[in-house]
């Protein structure tokens, strides 16, 4: 689909190479994706051509669909992700409203990450076009007008779950009966109550004396003795999953490769701020996720909070990423540097892992001494830490959201059946 959506762009330097050749075709040889150019914030690159009634010309016969989805969006995961993913292939542009912390508030209790942050990672991810900000958390009739009318939005899509609201009618059933909603499958697997109860859970774990009498988070009693989130995590990782997340793009010849790595565990605004940075730098960005058991020693038992292959799609569908190892080493190796080609390793000054301390050698020796390494001032100072920190000390509010939510959560996977669709 994507490839299908940016046909015309390459369509249009083919036909107008006097115009756009010194700077399009360079960009072709040196491989830039065209999420290159959100990269270096030029967001909307069809309407700024399409000011120079240039573009248009030729495709005006064959209009944009432009389509719709909204969420909460609080702790991001490859579940939202993936929702973006498929509404986006139901269109040519995807606008996505994100609910606001108001409403966020009285629906479901306090949110765990600000508006802010929450459209910084949405803004990231590689599918989306457009955000609204605060969005209604019912999709109301003005809103849908709206949405029709202002956005100029041709579908509203939602996933396969119910929503309904408090009077107990379809949240969408306006868009339905004007044949403007689309369905997408739901993401099984994870969820934002199921990332909390892992948090919370790995909270519990450490206070078992205290929590001990305590089973409302997830209902069940033999919680306790399996192994950290093997009661939540439903996840089951697919190869398919992972080319639809890639880009399926190597670096183009002579192409500048930066290295960053990290845990990217909790993937947060800060994540998204630091790896637009590194792009930056170069024309390829190669990010290293580390694997489960190195993210443990450096971090505790009670980390990652989201598993190797969870990490790594959430940081494969942010738009500034090229290419992602999926278990990366601790230690950045002259074996590395050769085989991928890497000009630059890079790392944020706002990092969860302070070796210098630990006493342990620096995993960044070999750059440093090749003289390509370079400390990003991180532009965020959120951290995984912090996301967790702000869960646990609203613990009591997210302990009552989430025995909710988990309570349908296992109603659907208990009466869940099979639905075709990716
Ligand atoms: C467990 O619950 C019982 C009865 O409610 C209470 O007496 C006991 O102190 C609780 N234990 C802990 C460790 O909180
Ligand atoms: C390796 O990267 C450099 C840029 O640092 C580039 O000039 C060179 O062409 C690349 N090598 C290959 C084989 O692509
Ligand atoms: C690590 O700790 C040292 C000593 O406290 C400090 O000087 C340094 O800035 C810290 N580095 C990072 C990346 O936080
Ligand atoms: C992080 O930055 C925000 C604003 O940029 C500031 O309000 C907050 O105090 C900072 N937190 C820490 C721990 O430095």
């Amino acid at each position: 689909m994507d490839y299908e959506n940016n046909n015309w762009i390459w369509d249009g330097v083919y036909n107008f190479p006097h115009l756009f050749g010194g700077l399009m075709l360079t960009a072709a040889l040196l491989g830039f994706s065209t999420s290159y150019f959100g990269g270096i914030g030029v967001p909307h690159l069809p309407y700024l051509w399409s000011d120079m009634g240039i573009f248009y010309k030729k495709k005006c016969d064959k209009r944009r669909i432009r389509v719709y989805m909204d969420g909460c969006f609080d702790l991001m995961h490859y579940g939202h992700a993936n929702a973006l993913r498929q509404a986006k292939a139901l269109g040519d542009e995807l606008v996505v409203g994100v609910v606001s912390d108001e409403e966020i508030i009285s629906n479901k209790g306090p949110p765990v990450l600000s508006m802010q942050e929450r459209l910084a990672l949405v803004s990231g991810l590689k599918w989306v076009d457009e955000v609204i900000a605060n969005a209604p958390y019912e999709i109301t009739e003005q809103f849908m007008n709206r949405l029709f009318n202002e956005h100029k939005i041709d579908y509203i899509i939602h996933g396969d779950d119910p929503c309904l609201l408090p009077d107990g009618t379809d949240a969408y059933a306006l868009a339905k009966r004007v044949g403007r909603y689309k369905q997408i499958k739901r993401t099984e697997g994870v969820s934002s109550t199921d990332i909390v109860g892992r948090i919370l859970g790995s909270l519990r774990d450490r206070k078992v004396s205290e929590d001990q009498n305590d089973t409302s988070l997830n209902g069940d009693p033999k919680g306790e003795s399996q192994p950290k989130g093997a009661h939540l995590s439903q996840f089951l990782p697919t190869s398919r999953r992972i080319v639809q997340f890639s880009n399926g793009k190597g670096p183009g010849p002579n192409a500048r490769v930066v290295y960053i790595d990290g845990a990217f565990d909790l993937f947060h605004a800060g994540h998204v701020e630091i790896l637009k940075s590194a792009r930056k730098l170069g024309d390829f960005l190669l990010v290293g996720v580390h694997k489960d058991q190195i993210v443990s020693e450096h971090r505790g038992k009670d980390h990652p909070i989201m598993h190797l292959h969870e990490r790594s799609l959430s940081v494969l569908a942010c738009r500034y990423v090229d290419e992602v190892i999926i278990g990366a080493p601790w230690e950045v190796t002259n074996d590395m540097i050769t085989t991928f080609n890497i000009s630059l390793v890079v790392r944020g000054t706002n990092s969860e892992n302070n070796f210098s301390l630990s006493g342990e050698g620096d995993p960044y020796s070999v750059p440093k001494s090749m003289g390509i390494f370079k400390l990003l001032d991180s532009p965020s100072n959120i951290t995984t830490t912090s996301v967790a920190q702000r869960i646990i000390a609203n613990h009591d509010a997210y302990k009552k959201r989430n025995a909710k939510k988990s309570a349908s959560e296992k109603k659907y996977y208990a009466e869940k059946k099979y639905v075709s669709g990716d």
